[in-house]
């Protein structure tokens, strides 16, 4: 196989492996199902090397009791957190069957699924003609919504999974407009995205982070912002900040069932979001001008959305006023 950090896809110059991935060839880029204008499916294989051994042994989190099952679903490139803690929800085909209705996602989320989906919804300008990223396929109605809302905007999806990300493609392929029909999707890690910098207007995470044990969250960010323009929006929706006012925080049995289920959720609710995008933005040599913080249910809940700029910019600007 030839390497080069040069090659890039045949459908897609912006998708070149990132820095410190594995390198591919183009050749073994291959497009696994091509039927445009239909949304299409990229598969990046070489692309989907597991995480190095160090990273590996942080990202699983307090050792449940081995058994065959998750091992089944840990190949392919599919993270070993993912399919320990998660094969159940994502990666099973009778599980993806079974959670992808909104009303089993609504009483999951305590019936805010639609609220949520609104609010991460009421963020987006219908006249956005860039290029949108969305970092992993989601359940439910939230993809080919964002695809309606946004008909001129030049959708891509990634995931991990490839049973998700046929799934999403079923569901982007009954949406109505462009954006649905032209949408691309790619099979690759959240933490090694295979974009170019800079190739994005607008990147979209939806319940992705409190997924992600800490340091795999800590690279899917920074791999967000590396995507991200310096002028983009990085748009979040998430489970709220851990506080003593909402009853589900209180209440020391439904926070620990939650969090039985969630194994990451308990540092991401501590942690504070907002400062960690904007170190995040700084590295990427971005700065955060303006954050928008929708609460939902009670704050149990958040939509937030970032914008950025230039780092320089925004330091003068800061200087100017
Ligand atoms: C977005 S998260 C949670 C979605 C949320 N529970 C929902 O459905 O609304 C679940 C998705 O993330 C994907 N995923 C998890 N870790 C990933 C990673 N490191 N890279 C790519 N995809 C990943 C899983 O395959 C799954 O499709």
């Amino acid at each position: 196989m030839q390497t080069s950090t040069q090659q890039v896809h045949p459908e897609d110059p912006t998708l070149v492996p990132a820095s410190d991935a594995p390198v591919a060839s183009v050749e073994s880029l291959q497009l696994r199902e091509a039927q445009q204008p239909s949304a299409t499916v990229i598969e990046l294989e070489p692309l989907l090397a597991p995480a190095p051994k160090a990273h590996a042994e942080t990202q699983t989190g307090d050792a449940p009791a081995d058994n065959a099952t998750w091992r089944k679903f840990h190949n392919h490139g599919i993270p070993e957190y993912l399919a320990r803690r998660y094969w159940w929800a994502y990666l099973w085909k009778v599980s993806v069957w079974f959670f992808d209705h909104a009303f089993i996602i609504n009483t999951i989320l305590f019936g805010n699924y639609y609220k949520l989906m609104r609010a991460a919804l009421s963020r987006l300008d219908p006249k956005f003609d860039g290029r949108v990223l969305q970092i992993t396929c989601v359940y439910g109605a939230f993809t080919p919504s964002m695809a309606e809302t946004l008909p001129n905007a030049d959708l891509h999806l990634m995931d991990v999974a490839d049973v998700q990300l046929q799934s999403s493609l079923r569901k982007l392929r009954v949406a109505k407009g462009a954006s649905a029909a032209g949408a691309t999707l790619s099979r690759m890690n959240a933490e090694t995205l295979a974009y170019a910098d800079n190739s994005f207007d607008m990147v979209v995470i939806f319940f992705l982070l409190h997924e992600l044990p800490h340091d795999a969250r800590a690279r899917a960010l920074d791999e967000a912002m590396r995507v991200l323009r310096p002028n983009g929006k990085l748009l979040i929706a998430e489970y709220g900040e851990l506080g003593n006012t909402h009853v589900l925080h209180r209440v020391k049995f439904l926070r620990n069932t939650l969090e039985a289920m969630e194994p990451f959720l308990g540092r991401f609710r501590k942690e504070n979001l907002v400062e960690k995008i904007r170190d995040t933005a700084s590295r990427s040599g971005m700065a955060v001008t303006d954050v928008f913080h929708l609460p939902v249910f009670g704050g149990f809940y958040r939509v937030v959305d970032f914008s950025m700029k230039p780092a320089v910019e925004a330091q003068s600007r800061a200087g100017k006023s």
